[in-house]
């Protein structure tokens, strides 16, 4: 994979609050950046592969509400805050709900977030901003590492992406501490 940042530091927010239940109501994804031109701006998607949707960054809301993407919370009542982000891809003939996984290139520390057909997936959660983030159980930075209480990361940039031949201005996801890597 090779990317270029244009630009960093991409929250996300939730446009409207999670029900309980199976799945929330459809909400928009925000992305909340220090850099103006991204701030504010709705992700949608797009064609990464066959049956498979990254997140574009799209443009300013409320301007293009109406083609802004809307997602889902596969959730449950007790906990309706954290699941499986999840889209509904509507083909021809078909309509497939995709959960949002990672996918990791050996080779960089930023992952993509992408929708493919799955019953798995990456597993966030929305806090009490409705900022998403994405949980992580151990510290690996001491030896030997240990379980640590569950600590919420905002790691998310939007960055110039590739996968399968798709270059895109896209949500990303940097594993680690470190900023993303450029070369
Ligand atoms: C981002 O948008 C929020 C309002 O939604 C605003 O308060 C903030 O100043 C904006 N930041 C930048 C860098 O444009
Ligand atoms: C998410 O919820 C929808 C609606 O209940 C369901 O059809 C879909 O299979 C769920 N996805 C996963 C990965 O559980």
């Amino acid at each position: 994979m090779k990317f270029t940042i244009s630009s960093a530091a991409a929250l996300l927010s939730l446009a409207s609050s999670a029900l309980a239940a199976q799945q929330s109501r459809p909400f928009y994804l925000v992305a909340v950046s220090h850099f103006a031109a991204i701030n504010n701006t709705a992700f949608v998607a797009c064609h990464e592969g066959a049956a498979i949707e990254g997140f574009c960054v799209g443009q300013k809301i409320p301007k293009t509400k109406a083609e802004a993407a809307t997602y889902r919370l596969n959730n449950t009542k007790q906990n309706p805050d954290e699941g499986l982000l999840s889209y509904q891809l509507v083909g021809n003939k078909f309509k497939v709900w995709e959960p949002m996984s990672l996918s990791h290139d050996v080779a960089t520390n930023v992952a993509i977030p992408l929708f493919m057909p799955s019953d798995e997936g990456q597993q966030v959660g929305f806090d009490e901003h409705g900022l998403m983030y994405m949980k992580t159980y151990i510290n690996d930075m001491v030896n030997p590492p240990h379980a640590v209480k569950p600590k919420k990361l905002y790691r998310w940039y939007t960055c110039t992406t590739l996968y399968s031949s798709y270059e895109y201005h896209t949500l990303a996801w940097v594993t680690g501490k470190s900023p993303p890597e450029v070369s």
